[in-house]
């Protein structure tokens, strides 16, 4: 297993964000996270990520225990994420901001090191690429629209070139046909070996992209099984969904 989230639970004062949460993936899967607003799909890629330590429980990445390790080591590792709002550093250009991810995270260097200027360049150039940023990389980080604030942190992500990649919502705000390109983009990232974990709210995106789908409520898993046996609950459907997004979603 590439990630195995063992028995965590997350508490913020007396809230319990994250209630003993299993979750296991596998390397090459598309695995969505869904659930009503403050069910705790954020927490828990934030936990994975390293942004959270658990209260209890661990997260193991590659089987090696990553719970207890700084966001910047996690990263190092090879897990990205994106943001449910995307933050870029306003005064620097879309492709410095790209830059700043490809100076770290995992690299075939081995040592997951820092890259020579020129390779984190390149590697900064590549990402966009992929991630089909659709402007100049001088372009001001401060002047993107929502869909290309996404571009851009998908970009940054993908630069430190991650095994697992962390996506919460990147499909909010974007047209159909954004939504269409971000799908293919997906698998795309899946085809060039890269694991994803995706959080989101639209019905529809989640179930064609994902092998298997995980169901939070109240910080608590009330399922978890492939999109037609999600689409099938009826604890997710009462819970959450209501007929109208089951029914939208086939
Ligand atoms: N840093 C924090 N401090 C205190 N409470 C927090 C913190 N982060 C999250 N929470 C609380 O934990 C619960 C889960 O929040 P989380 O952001 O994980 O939900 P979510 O499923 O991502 O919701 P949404 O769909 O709205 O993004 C919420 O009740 C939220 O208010
Ligand atoms: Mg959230």
């Amino acid at each position: 297993m590439l990630l195995q989230v063992e028995g965590v639970t997350k508490k913020f004062g007396g809230l319990t964000a994250l209630d003993q949460v299993y979750l296991q993936v596998a390397e090459g899967e598309i695995v969505g996270v869904i659930g009503p607003n403050g069910a705790g799909k954020s927490t828990l890629l934030n936990v994975i990520a390293g942004v959270y330590h658990p209260t209890s429980g661990s997260v193991r990445f590659g089987g090696e225990k990553i719970s207890s390790l700084s966001p910047d080591r996690i990263c190092q590792g090879g897990i990205a994420r994106t943001f449910q709002i995307p933050r870029p550093f306003a005064r620097m250009s879309a492709l410095e901001n790209v830059l700043v991810a490809a100076s770290f995270g995992l690299h075939k260097t081995g040592a997951g090191g820092r890259l020579s200027q020129s390779a984190a360049r390149q590697a900064a150039l590549e990402a966009m690429d992929f991630a089909a940023f659709p402007l100049p990389g001088d372009t001001p980080a401060a002047s993107l629209n929502t869909a290309q604030l996404r571009r851009l942190d998908l970009a940054r992500a993908l630069a430190s070139r991650p095994r697992l990649l962390l996506l919460d919502e990147s499909a909010a705000g974007l047209t159909p046909n954004e939504l269409a390109e971000l799908q293919e983009l997906i698998f795309k990232i899946r085809a060039g070996g890269t694991t994803v974990l995706i959080v989101e709210h639209l019905m529809r995106l989640i179930m064609q992209l994902c092998d298997r789908i995980l169901v939070l409520q109240y910080g608590v898993k009330i399922a978890e099984g492939v999109p037609a046996e999600i689409a099938a609950d009826e604890k997710v459907a009462t819970a959450y969904l209501g007929e109208k997004y089951l029914i939208s979603a086939s």
